[in-house]
């Protein structure tokens, strides 16, 4: 899709469909004001008629308006406008996309960036547009055999903006809302391939396929041999009951000349998490292809930083294995030695992902990290906490938990805070080892418990931990499928510190 801004007269650019707003009580919106007196009256005749409140996500196609360079005239409901905040502007845009798409027109002029929304200044209006069509329109057909084809598919959208001063920061708002589109639409296309084909070394030829693509991105692949140098005993136990071997997949991006301290991104990819020998129901098995998100998403990233030339020094990690119960796989109470030393008394193999993300954060260390932020589906009890709309937030440095707290309201792609305390972490005592992978009996607050399994490898940097088990990926209905969070949140937050540094 091409997008692009453009200032003034909406009413003299040439296009399939002209967009514009009216809000609750057929109040009309300043653009829709002016097409009326243009057409002499005929959007507000046709409101008086009652074929359109304004309430929020409404649409009336009208055809060939008056005095009106377009085919098509789409008003959008858009509420109430003391109303109108985030939420609400990106639902009337998500309805646009649905609608435009309904329609044989393959261009339209969209007003709605013009519309007042409490606090977003034109920069926000724009990119979010971008971002939330795309998200939208996306479609994953890969394994249909019959592809539904749209033969006169959306092709190109302009956006209004208020005065000429505006169309750079509308150009910048485009690019970026572009580049954080294509890496959402990257992390859901890797989450929502099946896991017979999305393996640890597929992931690793995904990250080959960026280095190739940027020359500022290098990637080193780390197959069983390297990784069992490495001595990541914890890595290695999860991967052992699989026929496919782990990767450990490093990707730098230099998007500095200097020796700048770099961001450092750990994803969890468990391509397949049956459980192991900790066998799950067979319900709760559906959806564990998305036990890779994390791992989508620290790729997405560094795509999008990459595209966007940010200047920041940004590396991916992606601790990557299939969780099966193989003949070799470990046992509850194997006792395993991770990369930092520690031993780890294994008392539930579906608690995979602390494991393989342990040994990911000890490697760390050597990138000399500002800040090291994890992102894994790691605990059903996040879902339990939080639901769908937040990922869970941990740290053990609170500027940055406030950084991501911050970003994620900028973005829509939203985090919340549980706490760290050590109190809670007594249950992870082991009597054999120097700690348990899990609390025996299984406890409350097992999202907390997780975070302090990991808070035990991360001592050595500020580091912040992503549970994006419930953000991440639908696991059933209509929308099964990955949702490309938190791809939005971590671009933000680099934006923002590209803002600051
Ligand atoms: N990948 C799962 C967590 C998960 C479950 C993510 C559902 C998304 C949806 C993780 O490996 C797991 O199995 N966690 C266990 C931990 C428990 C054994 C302490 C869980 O949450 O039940
Ligand atoms: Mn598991
Ligand atoms: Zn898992």
């Amino acid at each position: 899709m091409e997008f692009s801004v453009k200032s003034a007269h909406p009413e003299k650019q040439r296009s399939a469909c002209l967009v514009i707003g009216v809000f609750e009580n057929r109040r009309l919106s300043n653009t829709a004001e002016r097409l009326d007196s243009i057409s002499e009256g005929y959007i507000s005749s046709i409101l008086r008629k009652g074929d359109l409140e304004g309430k929020l996500g409404q649409t009336l196609l009208l055809h060939n308006p008056p005095n009106i360079l377009a085919d098509r005239l789409l008003l959008v409901g858009c509420g109430r406008e003391r109303e109108l905040g985030d939420n609400q502007y990106r639902e009337i845009i998500r309805k646009l996309a649905t609608t435009l798409t309904q329609t044989g027109a393959t261009d339209a002029v969209c007003c709605l960036t013009e519309i007042n929304i409490k606090g977003r200044d034109i920069h926000w209006k724009v990119r979010q547009a971008v971002e939330v069509m795309l998200d939208t329109l996306y479609t994953f057909e890969e394994f249909k055999s019959k592809k539904e084809l749209n033969r006169r598919p959306l092709r190109r959208i302009l956006f209004s903006v208020p005065t000429r001063r505006d169309l750079n920061t509308g150009e910048r708002a485009i690019a970026a809302g572009q580049a954080i589109a294509k890496g959402v639409s990257l992390a859901k296309n890797l989450g929502n391939l099946p896991p017979n084909i999305c393996t640890p070394s597929y992931l690793a030829n995904e990250a080959e396929n960026l280095s190739k693509k940027f020359n500022s991105i290098n990637v080193a692949i780390l197959d069983e041999k390297d990784i069992a140098a490495l001595k990541m005993g914890a890595l290695l136990a999860v991967a052992q009951g699989s026929k496919n071997p782990p990767r450990l997949i490093t990707l730098e991006y230099q998007g500095r000349k200097d020796t700048q301290k770099p961001v450092v991104l750990v994803g969890k990819g468990i391509t397949f998490d049956t459980g192991g020998n900790s066998l799950k129901m067979p319900v709760n098995m559906v959806g564990m292809k998305f036990d890779m998100c994390g791992a989508a998403t620290v790729l997405a990233v560094l795509q999008a930083a990459a595209e966007l030339e940010l200047p920041i020094n940004l590396v991916g990690v992606v601790s990557s294995a299939e969780n099966m119960p193989g003949s070799n796989a470990t046992r509850p109470e194997d006792i395993i030695t991770t990369m930092s030393g520690l031993t780890v008394e294994i008392l539930n193999t579906d608690a995979e992902g602390r494991l393989v993300l342990c040994d990911a954060l000890t490697y760390c260390e050597r990138f000399n990290p500002d800040v090291v932020i994890d992102i894994a589906t790691l605990t059903n009890a996040c879902i339990a906490a939080l639901g769908k709309h937040a990922s869970g937030l941990m740290s053990n440095h609170n500027p940055l938990a406030n950084d991501l707290l911050t970003a994620g309201l900028i973005s829509g792609d939203r985090c919340w805070q549980l706490p760290l305390w050590e109190e809670y972490f007594d249950v992870l005592n082991s009597n054999f080892a120097d700690m348990a992978n899990v609390a025996h009996p299984p406890t409350d607050a097992g999202a907390i418990i997780a975070g302090g399994f990991l808070s035990r490898f991360t001592k050595k940097y500020h580091w912040a931990h992503l549970d994006v088990a419930g953000s991440s990926f639908r696991s059933a209905g209509k929308d099964r499928g990955a949702t490309g969070r938190p791809v939005p949140l971590l671009v933000q937050y680099l934006l923002d510190r590209c803002q600051t540094a």
